[in-house]
């Protein structure tokens, strides 16, 4: 079991503040931290001022898309003619990203409270948590917290003596990255292949068995009884840059800084910061090629382009690349960024449902492409045929995997187009023209 690293004076912790204390695992340990009083908080407010609240707090999703999350709770119908559900998205797949398996390793009941948060907001009859199929210690963890609520008379028929019913579901996937997509997680739960389904029907109006369905990210329910606690408008008030920017977010690094690990930062915080003041900056001798910020479905960053960059959804933005999940790569000068660039569109080969035709000819083709140049038998038309294909693979399916496979070949292609040229320069078919 890892522990993670001592909170650094610069970090905020408001979710990873009990990170690593054994005893706030357990139900005792969690009410003995201020647990579960905002649920007892929420249960004596009515639905629509608990989205009012989350409004106010300017909470974005944190699964990757940054919508605002009471905006989204909105849009559940408010009769109860139908059943609705809440399904907490925990299969955390994508590369680069470990913050989600932390909130549920450390503070399973911070998670168990705000999805039954959100259950009242959005006046569901069950949640439930579809959790990656590879999180063994995670659904370890979840399993017993949620069994204690139950046993304690947090969840049930009559939620802390309230009379209202909450109910919390466990459901494992099977290790299929795609089943973190909202709709191909809803097919999951319902016993079908984890397809991504078209929208519209959008999930508020017809999602898990066709019913109105809302779908959130861990670390976003998991913020919710702060943002109940203390109020929307303190929430508001974290943010260091762009006002639309509000709250912690938790970013998990990796790759070639000193101390990777999983950093809380108030949205805003310096990216350059965040990289060589928290994470210690590059190995001994090495300096900084590339930054994937946002998990590695956006586009690569180059070192002049995180100088300055506010870390929050619009900051990244202004600089070329997405917030995303939180996961950042980076990549010191001893990275061979077209080899990196290839293992990732095979990833998103591999794990393409393959439905529709420009994803799944398209990240395959890519793959090959990319291993073809890697072999030295590149062709000088190759990197036009990479940029044509990443336009036919973006914007045109029906989920984002396939532009997601194409942000880090074109941003890699414009921005490192060096790299790919070295090992086209080495070609057979460069010598021969070169002798020619
Ligand atoms: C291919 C693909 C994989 C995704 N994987 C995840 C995931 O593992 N976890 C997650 O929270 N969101 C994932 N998402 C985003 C979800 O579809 C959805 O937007 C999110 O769970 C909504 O929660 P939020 O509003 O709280 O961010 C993925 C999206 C795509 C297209
Ligand atoms: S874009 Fe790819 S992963 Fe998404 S639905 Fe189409 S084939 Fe499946």
């Amino acid at each position: 079991m890892g522990y993670p690293h001592p909170s650094h004076p610069r970090e905020t912790p408001l979710l990873s503040e009990h990170f690593g204390e054994l005893e706030a695992r357990s139900y005792d340990g969690w009410l003995a931290r201020g647990g579960y009083q905002a649920l007892r908080k929420a249960l004596t407010m009515n639905p629509d001022d608990i989205i009012a609240e989350v409004k106010t707090s300017g909470l974005r999703g944190r699964g990757g898309a940054g919508f605002p999350t009471g905006l989204k709770w909105s849009f559940m119908p408010k009769d109860t003619a139908k059943p609705h559900y809440l399904c907490c998205n925990a299969d955390e797949s994508e590369p680069g990203t470990f913050k989600d398996r932390e909130i549920m390793r450390w503070t399973p009941h911070a998670l168990i409270e705000g999805c039954a948060i959100a259950q009242l907001a959005i006046r569901a009859e069950v949640c439930y948590v579809y959790i990656r199929g590879e999180f063994t210690e995670p659904y370890r963890v979840m399993e017993r917290a949620v069994a204690e609520a139950y046993a304690k008379g947090v969840l049930g028929a009559d939620a802390l003596g309230s009379g209202r019913r909450i109910e919390i579901v466990l459901h494992r996937g099977a290790g299929a990255y795609i089943c973190g997509e909202e709709t191909a997680l809803m097919n999951s739960i319902e016993g079908r292949r984890g397809n991504p389904r078209i929208k519209p029907p959008f999930p508020a109006v017809a999602g898990l068995f066709g019913m109105p369905t809302t779908i959130n990210n861990v670390e976003t329910l998991a913020a919710v009884p702060a943002i109940i606690n203390r109020g929307g408008a303190w929430y508001a008030g974290l943010s260091l840059s762009n006002p639309k920017s509000t709250g912690t977010k938790l970013i998990s690094v990796c790759g070639h800084v000193q101390h990777p690990g999983t950093y809380e930062i108030t949205l805003g915080f310096p990216m350059k910061d965040l990289i060589y003041d928290l994470c210690g900056g590059m190995r001994p001798g090495r300096t900084l090629k590339a930054v994937i910020p946002g998990g590695s479905s956006v586009p690569i960053m180059t070192p002049g382009e995180i100088e300055d960059c506010a870390t929050d959804y619009e900051g990244i933005v202004a600089r070329g690349s997405m917030l995303g999940s939180g996961g950042m790569i980076v990549m010191d000068d001893s990275t061979d960024l077209v080899y990196q660039i290839m293992r990732l569109a095979r990833f998103y080969a591999h794990e393409s449902c393959a439905q529709c035709t420009n994803c799944r000819e398209g990240t395959a083709w890519t793959t090959r492409i990319l291993q073809r140049i890697l072999a030295g038998e590149g062709k000088a038309s190759d990197l036009d045929l990479l940029l044509d294909l990443s336009e036919q693979m973006t914007g045109r399916t029906i989920c984002v995997l396939s532009d997601s496979c194409a942000a880090p070949v074109v941003s890699g292609i414009q921005k490192f187009r060096g790299e790919f040229e070295a090992y086209l320069s080495r070609s057979p078919a460069a010598a021969m023209a070169a002798s020619a």
